[in-house]
C-alpha cells in the first residue's frame, strides 16, 4: 500500500533554504502547473511547491495529456522567479538533472535524459520513459505580479504497468516496475527539491557550463540518430551536441548543422 503524500514528511527531509518551505498539497487538482499559475499570481514565493495525489487534466509537453492516476505517482510543480524577460532554456536541463538525481538518491536507479528533459531508463525491452518535465513561463497579469516560471515534474513512481492507458504502454514504465518494491514518494519529493534548489543556486551564481556538462553526462540523445518533430516540420539527423543555451545541435544528412531550441525528439537507433 503506497503511503500518502505528507507535507510534514517531505519537509523533515529537506535541506533547502527556500524550496519546499511552502507546499500546497491537493487530493485532486486539474493540473499542478495550472494551480501554480493561480498561486504565483497571488504572491507565492520562489521555491513554493504545488503537489497533488491526482490530476484531472495533467498536461504533458506539446499539448499532450499526462497520465495522472490517484495515490501512486508524483505530480509536483515548483515556482521559479528568474530575472529578465526570457528564462534561460538551461533551466529546463537543470530541472531534468535535478529530477534524475532525486530519483538516483532515493532508489539507486540512474535515469538518463532525452533532450530536452525526458527521464528514461533502459529496460530489456529498450528505453522507457519514467518521468517528464513541463516548463511554463507566465507573464504576471498585474503590475504587482512579475513574470514567473512553473517547473512541472511528473514521475511514474508506484503505478503498475497494467494501469497504463494503451497509448503509453509501450513507451513508459515506473520505478515500481523496475524495483519490484514501492518507493517512498515523500522521500523522492524531498530529494528532488533538494537537488533542484542546489542546481538553481549554482545557475544563479553563473555555473551554466557545469549544468550543461552534467546534463551531457546523463544524456542518452547525443550521438543518436534522431527525428526532430516540430509543429510544421520533421527532420532526421544525428544529435551532435547542445549549445551553451541548451538548444540541440543536429547534423543533417547534407552535412549542415541545425539548431533546435524547442521540439520533440525521437531516438531512431535500433528503430530504423
Ligand atoms: C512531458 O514529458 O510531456 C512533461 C510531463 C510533465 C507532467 C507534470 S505532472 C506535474 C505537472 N503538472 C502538469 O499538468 N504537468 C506537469
Amino acid at each position: 500500500m503506497t503511503l500518502a503524500l505528507s507535507i510534514e514528511s517531505i519537509q523533515k527531509k529537506l535541506t533547502t533554504h527556500s524550496f519546499g518551505k511552502q507546499i500546497l498539497l491537493f487530493d485532486q487538482i486539474d493540473s499542478t502547473n495550472n494551480e501554480m499559475q493561480r498561486q504565483a499570481q497571488s504572491g507565492l514565493s520562489e521555491g513554493g511547491v504545488i503537489l497533488a495525489e491526482a490530476q484531472s487534466q495533467g498536461k504533458g509537453r506539446l499539448g499532450r495529456k499526462w497520465f495522472s492516476p490517484p495515490g501512486v505517482n508524483l505530480y509536483l510543480s515548483v515556482l521559479l522567479r528568474p530575472s529578465g524577460p526570457n528564462p534561460s532554456p538551461l533551466l529546463s536541463l537543470l530541472s531534468a538533472v535535478a529530477a534524475a538525481e532525486g530519483i538516483e538518491t532515493t532508489t539507486g536507479l540512474s535515469p538518463t535524459l532525452k533532450w530536452p528533459n525526458d527521464l528514461l531508463v533502459s529496460t530489456p525491452s529498450g528505453e522507457r520513459k519514467i518521468g517528464g518535465i513541463l516548463l511554463e513561463f507566465s507573464q504576471g497579469t498585474l503590475p504587482t505580479s512579475p513574470p514567473f516560471l512553473t517547473v512541472g515534474i511528473g514521475i511514474n513512481v508506484n503505478v503498475r504497468s497494467n494501469q497504463f492507458p494503451s497509448e503509453i504502454t509501450a513507451g513508459a514504465t515506473s520505478l515500481y516496475e523496475l524495483l519490484h518494491e514501492e518507493v517512498d514518494r515523500n522521500l523522492l519529493a524531498a530529494m528532488l527539491l533538494n537537488q533542484c534548489e542546489a542546481w538553481y543556486t549554482r545557475f544563479l551564481s553563473g555555473e551554466q557550463e557545469v549544468i550543461r556538462s552534467v546534463w551531457l553526462q546523463r544524456s542518452c540523445t547525443l550521438g543518436k540518430k534522431v527525428r526532430v518533430v516540430q509543429r510544421y516540420q520533421e527532420v532526421t539527423g544525428v544529435a551532435e551536441g547542445i549549445t551553451s543555451e541548451g538548444a540541440l545541435i543536429v547534423k543533417m544528412e547534407t552535412g549542415e548543422n541545425r539548431v533546435f531550441s524547442a521540439a520533440d525528439v525521437v531516438h531512431l537507433n535500433g528503430l530504423e
